[in-house]
């Protein structure tokens, strides 16, 4: 009598990498997740009030999915001023402040694709001038490390793009002093930017596959790779390194891209990003 034992082999890579790729069927499916993430970050802009709490406003953004049939594809972050400066704030149950933004980093989950949008606006819908400045150097990271993701690229060029406009932008703030290159070679910006600049996305929230090639450095762009860009900076309201007039302001600005042949797809462009786009969608009522 012959006992055949089964063999067990590991196939994650070969999911993985399957995963990684998507067909044209799996992207209109991402479309429309980024559609309705998109729908729920517009309402939470429209919705917004001081004094209203961090929860009523992710209870707006849920409800937004849940009318689509949709739920939140990861924890979502409804942080009013200083509470955007912890990277990973879930309580989301303080007052939201006049005066102060909000940071809401936030996704629905359509037919299992995740969506996953940050975008940060003031909840008075008007930007302080100093806010607006520091904004527009998030904002000018976000669009130009979209436009470097281009087939053939290596998959962290987003990160080296967003790295020189943040750093040039902590420069002309007046945080940093010196030369750019020096500054990001010696990581300067790291009290104001400490997470990479985005993911693979997918069925997964963080999605599978390897970032690295066998020769330990960051693959090539391929069509059909989705990722996000998330570049932010973050000055904590105990930050001595800046001037006083920027503590307590996190901003971080998330979009969903896809690799093509051509122009990089941005999933998420529905919901405003520009501080003009953002003050007139608020003034609506
Ligand atoms: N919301 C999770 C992330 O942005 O990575
Ligand atoms: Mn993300
Ligand atoms: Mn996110």
């Amino acid at each position: 009598q012959t006992c055949a034992l089964p063999i067990f082999t590991n196939i994650d890579s070969l999911i993985n990498e399957m995963r990684l790729i998507k067909d044209e069927h799996e992207i209109a499916l991402m479309k429309v997740a980024g559609e309705i993430s998109a729908y729920g970050h517009v309402q939470a802009m429209k919705t917004v009030a001081p004094e209203m709490n961090e929860g009523r406003l992710e209870a707006e953004v849920n409800y937004a999915f849940a009318q689509y049939g949709c739920v939140p594809s990861y924890n979502s972050i409804v942080a009013g001023g200083d509470n955007a400066n912890i990277l990973h704030y879930v309580e989301n149950d303080q007052p939201l402040n006049d005066g102060d933004l909000v940071l809401i980093d936030a996704g629905a989950e359509y037919q299992h694709y995740a969506g996953d949008i940050t975008r940060t606006f003031p909840v008075n819908g008007k930007f302080s001038d100093v806010q607006k400045q520091v904004y527009n150097v998030v904002l000018k990271a976000n669009i130009e490390a979209i436009n470097s993701l281009k087939v053939g690229e290596h998959g962290k060029i987003h990160h080296e793009t967003a790295l020189k406009i943040l750093t040039q932008g902590l420069i002309d703030l007046g945080i940093l002093t010196g030369d750019v290159d020096k500054l990001i070679e010696e990581k300067a910006y790291t009290p104001f930017y400490m997470h990479g600049t985005g993911h693979w996305l997918g069925l997964d929230v963080h999605d599978a596959g390897r970032y690295n090639g066998d020769d330990g450095k960051p693959r090539k762009l391929q069509k059909g790779m989705v990722i996000t860009v998330e570049p932010g900076l973050y000055f904590a309201k105990d930050n001595e390194l800046v001037p006083e007039k920027y503590r307590g302001i996190g901003i971080r600005i998330e979009d969903d891209v896809v690799i093509t042949d051509g122009e990089p797809l941005v999933l998420t462009g529905d919901v405003p990003k520009t501080v003009e786009e953002i003050e007139a969608l608020m003034k609506i009522d």
